[in-house]
């Protein structure tokens, strides 16, 4: 067989994001369906390629979020994952119906470890599993991707059959995972030379890297996938995804940017919107970003030593290898106060690429004003962080009125709190071991206490003692979870807002009664 010569591939990379399918698979990272379309309309502006919304078999809560992705979609293909059932190729093929250019994604183990305790299948009808899947994912698109899960872990010579198998089935794109993040970069790249050159037809369909982050390869893996032939890389924001996560997005983007001498690859990734799609990410998902995360951690940027910053002042290359205006870390970030006006804030929010509805920029208006008189310096983050607030209110039925709070070093905490319930104003006094938990004892008396409380989370979104205080919850009632989140100066009365918040979407979960949490 004639070997594929490096040359034949062509140089760009195909960026494809998965944090709203495999991130989302993250303990404790569902998102709603505001949300997805939110974080998919972001990535879409960014130039991701092809955006995997959803598991549209898994719940109707996927279905609907891929559906409504599609129908929004502008740029990016959009993608349904499926097994290699009739049924959830189907039901993918229904959800990206809408999408102005759909994918769907169908997939089957080929490890034998895979194929014997998981699947029960001899390799043979693995084959004959491929063949149909494909076929079948046909039917409803042409741009079918298919992936051998657990491919490191897969005998060569069978992983080689497979993907024949696949591409004669008429696959266009074949995703080779590392699932278990088991990998090492020259053994992964390895692999993909090796399939490139012994498949017969493996020059007419696109290759992809997969990679978990297992032993922290992630990243690296998938560069070394590219080196070897892949040109489409599998990758989510801040790295999230099941157990210790996905190869992340902007170390990825950043790493061919930054390397270009080594990596000479091109992606239509707008690089400056980085960290605004990490912020959001984190935001929706409840998930933080380690603050020395590479690229889009709070310190990815900073310099605290004397030498370095005597460095960076005579000249910035010393100790910076790509500027944070690149990653869209504003050096300037500082920049609203109280006198600020209404244009000077709507410029900013339209910097930071919000474009308000006429409502929506008066009631911003007025927090961020009131926000002003809590608080001198007003960053990007503060605003960020009270426009997604503002967002996640919509709709609410629970609003929060007044809180008050005695908290002392002798007694029990006494929280004394008004609600607005459907329009009805009414107040309850509790007490409890510290602040918050006062406020959570009145907000239960007042609405219900059948939500447990799984996990409660305070992160500062700026610097200092006034610094707007981020809290997100996260409550479970009969199997179902949601987020809420809340932000304020105060971190007493942003823990009040999250947990509204929390509750209001379990309110319309109930009236929903939808079958997933949102
Ligand atoms: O990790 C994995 O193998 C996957 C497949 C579904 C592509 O997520
Ligand atoms: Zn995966």
């Amino acid at each position: 067989m004639t070997k594929i010569s490096k040359d034949q591939i062509p140089d760009n990379v195909v960026i494809f994001d998965t944090t709203l399918r495999d991130g989302e698979q993250s303990p404790g990272a569902s998102m709603t369906l505001e949300q997805k379309i939110e974080v998919a309309a972001l990535l879409d502006d960014m130039g991701v390629d092809i955006i995997e919304a959803g598991f549209p078999i898994a719940s109707d809560g996927d279905f609907e979020a891929v559906s409504e992705i599609a129908k929004n979609s502008k740029d990016s293909i959009i993608c349904g994952l499926s097994r290699a059932s009739f049924n959830d190729i189907d039901r993918a093929g229904a959800a990206i119906k809408h999408a102005k250019r759909g994918r769907i994604h169908t997939f089957i183990a080929t490890s034998p470890l895979h194929m014997e305790y998981k699947l029960n299948m001899t390799p043979d009808t693995v084959l004959e599993k491929i063949a149909a899947s494909v076929a079948r994912a046909k039917t409803h698109t042409d741009d079918v991707e298919w992936s051998a899960e657990d491919a490191t872990r897969t005998e060569h010579d069978f992983l080689c059959r497979a993907v024949e198998v696949a591409i004669k089935a008429g696959a266009t794109t074949i995703n080779l995972p590392d699932t278990v993040g088991y990998s090492m970069p020259d053994e992964y790249r390895a692999m993909f030379e090796m399939v490139i050159n012994r498949v017969p037809n493996a020059d007419k369909v696109v290759f992809s890297t997969h990679c978990h982050n297992d032993l922290g390869f992630a990243v690296a893996n998938s560069i070394a996938g590219i080196q070897g032939g892949a040109r489409q890389i599998e990758c989510t924001i801040n790295g999230l995804g099941e157990r210790a996560g996905n190869a992340a997005l902007e170390e990825i983007v950043m790493g061919m940017r930054t390397r270009g001498d080594i990596l000479p690859y091109d992606t239509r990734i707008e690089s400056k919107m980085l960290v605004r799609a990490s912020n959001l990410v984190s935001a929706v998902a409840a998930f933080p970003v380690q603050y020395n995360k590479a690229i889009v951690g709070k310190n990815a940027f900073a310099h605290e030593s004397g030498i370095h910053q005597d460095g960076m002042l005579k000249n910035a290359e010393t100790y910076e290898i790509m500027t944070p205006e690149s990653v869209g870390v504003n050096a300037t970030s500082l920049t609203m106060g109280k006198h600020s006006g209404r244009h000077a804030f709507k410029d900013k929010l339209s910097d930071l690429g919000y474009e308000l509805g006429d409502n929506a920029f008066l009631d911003a208006f007025t927090r961020f004003k009131q926000l002003a008189d809590k608080k001198k310096n007003i960053y990007d983050e503060d605003i960020i962080a009270l426009i997604e607030s503002e967002i996640s209110e919509a709709n609410e039925s629970i609003r929060l009125v007044s809180l008050e709070v005695a908290v002392s070093t002798d007694r029990a905490s006494e929280a004394i709190l008004v609600l607005e319930i459907d329009g009805k104003q009414e107040n309850h006094t509790a007490t409890g071991d510290g602040g918050v938990d006062a406020t959570y004892n009145a907000i239960k008396a007042l609405t219900t206490d059948s939500q447990n409380l799984l996990r409660y989370q305070v992160q500062a979104v700026t610097e200092g003692t006034d610094a707007q205080a981020h809290v997100s919850v996260r409550l479970e009632e009969d199997g179902k979870q949601v987020i809420g989140q809340g932000v304020d100066t105060d971190t007493i009365v942003a823990s009040a807002k999250a947990y509204i918040s929390a509750l209001n979407k379990l309110v319309l979960k109930r009236k929903r009664n939808a079958p997933d949490a949102i």
